[in-house]
């Protein structure tokens, strides 16, 4: 990869994301008029945390744009596990949905893990089964979780072959971090996954030509952590009291990433900015595994 002259270029989320659900929403109206075909997308919602709220309802929003069909669930916080259950058994078995998402994190008397289980595997679209996950670390075709594909899409968008080099993975979710290493290493890279008991971190992240960083804490890679004209993706979506002093006591916050993105930008090659990076990619992706499950439901792609 061709370093570029720091500061850092900023990796546009905006303007791949804009792309990626035009594509969609092509393939979308192409299903419908030769195959009478409609993708249908159907997120569950359980509670009111204010964040999930306002994702969900831009899954909604954005699966209505493409030209797709659109169930939103919004279930009460005190949802009994028995009636969840019963909604994704329902869902499953609805000919008219072709993806479903539960939405994360579930009230905390839900067992998350449970309720993941009882998904079809080919209409899990958040590739959160564990057979979609086998599917990913045997480097098989499944569906894949939507941020780590994202990340994957601006890293080639940005950096071109990745082939050989080396990538730090900075976080072990399910959600983000697991799999997005395993898409590291189906790309050739040299994969190490960091996480919050890894000894001199600072040090390991130096290292990277690839930095992704999913740990969820404001601001924690700085940027003499980072190796110059590295590609730095920044998954983090944390809210912080704003810096300037007046906004912050009356309780204004914002948004930003793991990244301190004024430091980092002055080292890093590439860098995806918080808000306007990774999280724009994610639905996007949601709308294409939707396609992509749909064509196999009816026998169009292998
Ligand atoms: N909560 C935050 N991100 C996600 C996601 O990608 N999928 C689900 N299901 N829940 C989330």
């Amino acid at each position: 990869m061709a370093e570029p002259a720091s500061p850092a270029q900023i990796i546009d989320g905006k303007i791949y994301a804009e792309r990626l659900r035009r594509d969609v929403a092509d393939e979308v109206a192409r299903l419908r008029a030769e195959h009478g075909l409609q993708p249908g997308l159907a997120v569950v919602l359980v509670g009111d945390d204010p964040a999930s709220q306002i994702y969900v309802r831009s899954k909604g929003e954005h699966s209505l744009a493409a030209g797709m069909h659109s169930a939103t669930y919004r279930l009460p916080a005190e949802t009994t596990q028995d009636e969840l259950v019963s909604l994704v058994k329902a869902l499953n078995a609805d000919p008219a949905i072709h993806g479903i998402l539960v939405q994360l994190p579930l009230p905390k008397h839900l067992d998350e893990r449970a309720v993941l289980a009882m998904l079809d595997p080919e209409k899990d679209v958040d590739g959160l089964t564990m057979i979609n996950a086998g599917r990913l670390a045997s480097g098989l075709p499944g569906l894949y979780p939507c941020t780590p594909v994202g990340c994957m899409m601006l890293l080639r968008e940005a950096v071109g072959d990745l082939t050989g080099r080396r990538a730090v993975v900075v976080g072990r979710s399910m959600l983000v971090g697991r799999p997005i290493a395993q898409l590291l290493l189906q790309a050739d890279c040299t994969v190490t996954i960091a996480h919050s008991r890894t000894r001199d971190l600072a040090a390991v992240c130096r290292e990277a030509d690839i930095l992704v960083a999913a740990v969820g804490r404001p601001r924690m890679i700085r940027g003499d952590w980072i190796k110059p004209g590295a590609a730095v993706i920044d998954v983090g979506i944390n809210r912080v009291p704003f810096d300037n002093p007046e906004k912050a006591a009356q309780g204004k916050t914002k948004v930003v990433g793991d990244v301190h993105f004024k430091e980092a930008a002055q080292v890093a090659g590439w860098i995806t900015p918080v808000p306007g990076g990774v999280g724009l990619m994610t639905v996007a992706a949601l709308l294409q595994n939707t396609v992509t499950a749909a064509k196999r439901a009816a026998g169009l792609e292998a």
